[in-house]
Parts: C-alpha cells; sequence; structure tokens
C-alpha cells in the first residue's frame, strides 16, 4: 500500500486557536481523510511550536514557568482540534524530547558536512514572524505582516548556516520536480526570489535561553534559532532515529500544507538545510491562501480573531469545516463571515443535502414501510443520466482532491446534489405511487439510495459525523469511510435490504432573522419560532440558543413540520376577477381568481368582513393544490388565506404588498 505522509504547520502557542490555524488543520484533515478512502497507509502530523520568544514573553505576563504555559496552551490546541474532528496521528509539540533529540542531530549534520559556522547578526527582528528582516524588506519601517509592531533591533553572535551555497541546486530541484512547490503562483513567486540571490541565515540564538540547547560540542552556550528548530518537527514526526541514517517508516513527506506567508522557510530554508544534512527533500509543499475577515487576515497580533470552537460549539463541527473548504478557493483568500456561514448552512446542508435525505427517507416509509426494495434491473434515460453523472462526478471530485482542491471537489460533490434534487422532481414518485407504478418507484427510490450514499462516502473527508449520521439514517453497515474512493466509490452492493430510519433533521434550519451575525450566536428556526411565541406571552424571556450539533435541550414541541411538508402546499398568487354572495347564506363569497394560467372558482368565509366589490382587483394568495370541494352545493377548486382573531371577530385577507405576476409560488 502506498504510505502518504501530510504535515501541517506547527502554530505557536502565544495566543489561542483561531480560525485561521482551524482553517489550516481542517484542509490538511480533509486531505489526510480523503487519502485514507483513496487506499493510502496515511499519517497526519500536526503540533505546536513552542520555542518562540513570543511564548517566553506571554508565559512570563501571566506569571507561569514557560513550561507551563507551554502545557496548557498545547493542551487548548490539541483540544481544539479534537473538537472540530482533526484526524491526526501524532500531535507533536517542539519540547517532546524525541524532537530536541532530533534537532540537535541534524544541526550536528549540517555542521559535519561544514554548511555551519559563527558569525555576528545584526539587523532587525519581526518577534511576531519570529523572522530576521532585511531592511529592504520592511515597508515604513514595520514588518510587512506585522504593520502594528515595532520590529526589534538584533546585534549578536551566533552560528550561520550557508544558505548561500544552495540556490543553484535548489533553483535545479524546482525546475525538475514541478509538484515539488504549489500552486503555480508561490512556485514562481520563490523562484524569482532565489533568483535574486540568498543571504546566509542565523540558525541560532545567544541572547536566549528558551529553545533547543545547540549540540554542546559546538557550543553549549546557545539555542537553536525557532525556525531550525520547528522546521525539523517534520522529521521527527517522521520516525527519524538521531545519528542513523533511518529518516522513519514516514520520510519524505509526502505534502507540507502550510500558509502562504511561511512559504519562503518551507520552499527555500528547509530543503536548503536537508540537502546540507544529507536527508532527502518532501515531495510537495503547499501554500495555502489566508482566511479573512471582513478582508484581513486573522492574526492574534493584529487583534482579528473569530474563535472557531465558539462556532463549532454553536453549529456543530461540520458546518465550520464545510463552510471553510468552500469558501476558501484553491490556493486562494477567502472571507469568513457569519452570515455567509449561515447562508450556505440553510441554502446547501439544510435545503440541498438535508432535503435530499429527508425527502428520500420519508418516500421509502411511506411507500416501502422502510425497506429499500430490491432493484427491478430496467433504467430509464432519466435514471442513466443521474447514474453516469455519479460516475462522472466522483471522478472529477477524486482528481479535484489529488489536485489539493478540496473546494473544487465539493463543487463537483454538489452538482450530483442537486442533480438528485431534481431527479426527484422529474420522476416524480408521488405520481408513480399514484399510478400503482411500484417497480419503477423503486428503481427511483434505489437510485437516490444510491447517489446519498455515494454522496456520504465522498463527503466524509468534510462532514464526517454527518457522514456517519447519513449512513445510519440509510441503515448501511459500518462506516462511509470503509468504502474505497478510488475512482467510483462502490455502494451498490450494499443497498438491496436496506431498512431506513427517520430522525430529526440532518441540518435543522437557522432563523436568519433572531441569528446575530456580528458575535455568530445562531439561532435555529424551530427555536426561534417558539421563542417568539412565548416571548408574545411572556414579553420577556432569553432568546433561544442554538442546540444543532448536539440535540440536546430540543423543546418539546409536537406540532413541528418539516421544509418538505411545507413544500407540499402550492400557494399561489391569483387576482380576484369576480365576487359575489352565495346566496342563502351570510358568510359565503363565490370568488372567480385569475392563476394566470387558467381561472378557476372558490369560495370562502368572508361576507362578514369584505363586500364583494371591495375583493376585486386584489392579489390574494391561495392554495392552488387543495383537493376541490362543494361548499353549500357551490364548487370550490382551492382556498384563499386570510388571517384572523381566535374569536374570529377580526379577519384580514393575505395580499401581496407589491405587484406580482398571477400565479407566482408563495414560498
Ligand atoms: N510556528 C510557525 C510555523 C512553523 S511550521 C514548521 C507559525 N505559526 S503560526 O501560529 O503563526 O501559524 C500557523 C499556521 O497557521 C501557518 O501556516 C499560517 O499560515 C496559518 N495561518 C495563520 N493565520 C491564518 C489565516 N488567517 N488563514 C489561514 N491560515 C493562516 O507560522
Amino acid at each position: 500500500m502506498a504510505k502518504y505522509y501530510i504535515t501541517t504547520a506547527i502554530d505557536y502557542v502565544n495566543g489561542n486557536p483561531h480560525l485561521g490555524h482551524a482553517y489550516e488543520k481542517i484542509g490538511a484533515d480533509v486531505i489526510a481523510r480523503f487519502k485514507r478512502l483513496a487506499g493510502y497507509d496515511t499519517f497526519f502530523l500536526t503540533g505546536t511550536d513552542e520555542h518562540s520568544l513570543n511564548v517566553a514573553r506571554q508565559a512570563e505576563a501571566e506569571g507561569l514557568s514557560t513550561k507551563e504555559f507551554c502545557d496548557t496552551m498545547a493542551g487548548r490546541f490539541r483540544s481544539a482540534w479534537d473538537k472540530l474532528n482533526i484526524s491526526y496521528d501524532r500531535f507533536i509539540r517542539t519540547t517532546d524530547s524525541d524532537h530536541v533529540a532530533t534537532v540537535q542531530d541534524i544541526v550536528r549534520r549540517a555542521n559535519e558536512r561544514g554548511y555551519v559556522y559563527k558569525g555576528t547578526y545584526s539587523g532587525y527582528y519581526c518577534v511576531s514572524c519570529e523572522r530576521f528582516i532585511e531592511e529592504g524588506d520592511l515597508i515604513e519601517g514595520k514588518c510587512p505582516f506585522h504593520p502594528s509592531r515595532e520590529p526589534e533591533w538584533v546585534e549578536e553572535t551566533n552560528y550561520f548556516f550557508a544558505l548561500s551555497k544552495f540556490q543553484e541546486p535548489l533553483l535545479r530541484h524546482i525546475r525538475e520536480n514541478p509538484k515539488f512547490i504549489l500552486p503555480v503562483a508561490r512556485r514562481n513567486e520563490i523562484v524569482n526570489r532565489i533568483k535574486e540571490g540568498l543571504q546566509d541565515v542565523s540558525v541560532s540564538r545567544s541572547t536566549l535561553t528558551w529553545g533547543v540547547p545547540f549540540p554542546q560540542e559546538i557550543d553549549d552556550n546557545q539555542v537553536v534559532y525557532v525556525w531550525f528548530d520547528a522546521l525539523i518537527n517534520y522529521l521527527t514526526g517522521a520516525g527519524y532515529t538521531p545519528g542513523t541514517d533511518e529518516f522513519g517508516k514516514w520520510w519524505p513527506a509526502d505534502l507540507h500544507y502550510i500558509g502562504k506567508d511561511i512559504t519562503w522557510f518551507h520552499c527555500v530554508i528547509w530543503p536548503a538545510a536537508l540537502m546540507a544534512a544529507g536527508v532527502p527533500l518532501p515531495e510537495t509543499i503547499f501554500g495555502h491562501g489566508f482566511v479573512t475577515f471582513k478582508g484581513a487576515k486573522m492574526s492574534k497580533s493584529e487583534g482579528i480573531v473569530v474563535d472557531p470552537l465558539k462556532v463549532a460549539d454553536s453549529l456543530g463541527a461540520d458546518p465550520l469545516r464545510y463552510y471553510l473548504m468552500k469558501v476558501v478557493p484553491h490556493g486562494q483568500d477567502g472571507d469568513f463571515s457569519f452570515e455567509g456561514l449561515a447562508e450556505t448552512y440553510n441554502a446547501d446542508l439544510a435545503n440541498d443535502l438535508g432535503n435530499l435525505l429527508n425527502r428520500t427517507v420519508s418516500m421509502i416509509k411511506k411507500y416501502f414501510k422502510g425497506t429499500v426494495p430490491s432493484p427491478s434491473g430496467v433504467y430509464e434515460p432519466l435514471d442513466e443520466e443521474l447514474r453516469a453523472l455519479g460516475e462522472s462526478v466522483a471522478e472529477r471530485g477524486h482528481q479535484k482532491m489529488e489536485e489539493l482542491d478540496p473546494a473544487g471537489a465539493l463543487s463537483e460533490i454538489w452538482s450530483l446534489i442537486t442533480a438528485a434534487n431534481k431527479y426527484i422532481e422529474d420522476s416524480a414518485p408521488w405520481v408513480l405511487a399514484r399510478e400503482g407504478k411500484r417497480e419503477r418507484l423503486a428503481t427511483v427510490m434505489l437510485n437516490l439510495v444510491e447517489v446519498i450514499a455515494k454522496e456520504a462516502v465522498m463527503l466524509s473527508p468534510f462532514i464526517p459525523d454527518s457522514s456517519q449520521r447519513i449512513w445510519d439514517v440509510l441503515g448501511l453497515p459500518g462506516k462511509p469511510e470503509d468504502i474505497r474512493w478510488d475512482g467510483n466509490p462502490e455502494v451498490a452492493s450494499l443497498l438491496p435490504g436496506i431498512r431506513v430510519t427517520k430522525t430529526g433533521p440532518l441540518f435543522p434550519r437557522l432563523d436568519m432573522e433572531s441569528s446575530d451575525f456580528t458575535t455568530g450566536e445562531f439561532h435555529l428556526a424551530e427555536l426561534a419560532k417558539e421563542k417568539k411565541k412565548e416571548g408574545r406571552k411572556q414579553k420577556t424571556g432569553p432568546s433561544a440558543k442554538n442546540t444543532a450539533d448536539t440535540g440536546k435541550g430540543d423543546p418539546k414541541v409536537d406540532n413541528l413540520i418539516s421544509i418538505d411538508d411545507f413544500a407540499k402546499l402550492d400557494l399561489r398568487v391569483a387576482e380576484v376577477t369576480a365576487a359575489e354572495r352565495v346566496e342563502g347564506t351570510d358568510k359565503l363569497v363565490k370568488l372567480e381568481i385569475d392563476l394566470g394560467t387558467e381561472k378557476r372558482q372558490i369560495v370562502a368565509g368572508i361576507a362578514q368582513f369584505y363586500a364583494p366589490d371591495e375583493l376585486i382587483g386584489k392579489h390574494i394568495v391561495v392554495v392552488a393544490n387543495l383537493e376541490p370541494a362543494r361548499i353549500r352545493g357551490v364548487e370550490s377548486r382551492g382556498m384563499l388565506l386570510a388571517g384572523s382573531t381566535e374569536d374570529r371577530k377580526e379577519l384580514a385577507i393575505i395580499t401581496v404588498d407589491r405587484p406580482l405576476a398571477k400565479g407566482a409560488k408563495v414560498r
């Protein structure tokens, strides 16, 4: 089995995990889960970068020993990733003892090969980046990434790494390995910068004590520069045995998945250091874009932070995972907003995916008592089209994932969900049921279940918990992750005879009106409705808290209907073209209405509230698919909507508040 070793950047622990960190971990997790599905023996490494000056200063500010502070913070990062369902295989900390030994050994190896020498550094240092900055790179005297913070002037004797010797070998390696730096735009940036010339870089600090001690035999008064230390985590994680050429089961890494701000370290300093130490280079470094919030980069030092855990608390991990993967396009930046998250949740998850599952399961319950029937083997062009799309989506989605493009894969995957919803409309199972076409109905149901099962497999890297729920609702055995996605996920053989179960909605809708988009406090539509009712009764009461992900604390509401139930109503705008009293009654009016495509007669009990003439010309709302009835011997084909008080002393007809075409759908 081919192996796949994927790593993320390791985060500084001077602040809490924020949405930018979360985006990267989720992206890497989606790739790692995909690789497992695609049949690779996968190892996924993430962790924390603890030897930074920032960390030492923050610990001091909080009156803790640096190690104590790091223990607490590393715990926070780790539990954040657990909460977001990040399936890492090891959580590495740069204070781990095997890492300290590996760092010292790599410094030793580079030194033995003549690439490390003692010198004097004087220049600027940005503590937020933990990087030495050349004067020419400062913008108005500030670090381009951290304009709110003064760079510090540093002058000290330390050890240098002879980066300048690697200009040609690096350019050659990049040229010969087109997948070494991705996306291509990042590769071009790096190549251009390398061509401008490489300067040797400092790899130790003599004025700090917090860090991996330099190998004693070289110097016992220095610590390894934090970036040199940090990059080596990838080798430690692979299982490198210091003092040998055993680089570990997982080395070389197949993918370093990192942010675009740290490509220089990963694409230039890291491979040069590996060359200097005689270690093979990683396959690919992918520099992803940033998640921005109102257009600015999420950054603790710049004070722009969204807490991913609060979002996950209110909505669950999956909606956040899905939204971030969708909103940040391949290698580019993407803007996060609470409104965007809620809208995407309602449109894609609650509507498209949730409804597809819900409608299918309801129909199987209703028409086949919950057991998916055996296929008839006879397919119509509509079925063939859906199946062909299913296959091509699986292939193209797979291809997008191989190209490290989760957003592209999602758009493929969604095209099949859209098609399946349309397939329901086009095949009209309710008509098949009415006409007693049981075999055809069974085929339609089975095709739908097959699409949904396949979706659960392909979505499992993105929304693992929800995919499992879908799997369980369909009554499929095991886990969606048990199926291989290396071409077309094979789910058909699992289907005959499975029993579906109906549960609450997969993604209960959010109420856009009562959700607060400045804080990300989301409210469920059902809860909001209830609360409004309660509020009217009590005129007080706290706002409803969302409990979407847990299902805990659901209110006891027993008159809820699903969106599907509502969708059964065919509500239309109609113009009243004639009206008269029904003879012999004091309540009924007979109306002639124009629905655009047809005229109809309806009877309504509104005579005490409206004179017939007053009604003519009004654009009212009618239930157009109500069974015809005879009221006092007069035919009525539809019903107008009106509001009335409990005692029916007041009544008002529902009309549209501006002109709308006759026959327009009300939804
Ligand atoms: N400790 C270094 C990395 C060492 S890797 C050997 C570091 N830490 S960091 O905490 O500042 O950033 C960690 C990762 O999060 C980086 O890949 C960085 O690009 C990423 N992100 C931080 N903010 C981000 C966004 N707003 N959006 C996406 N990712 C960003 O750098």
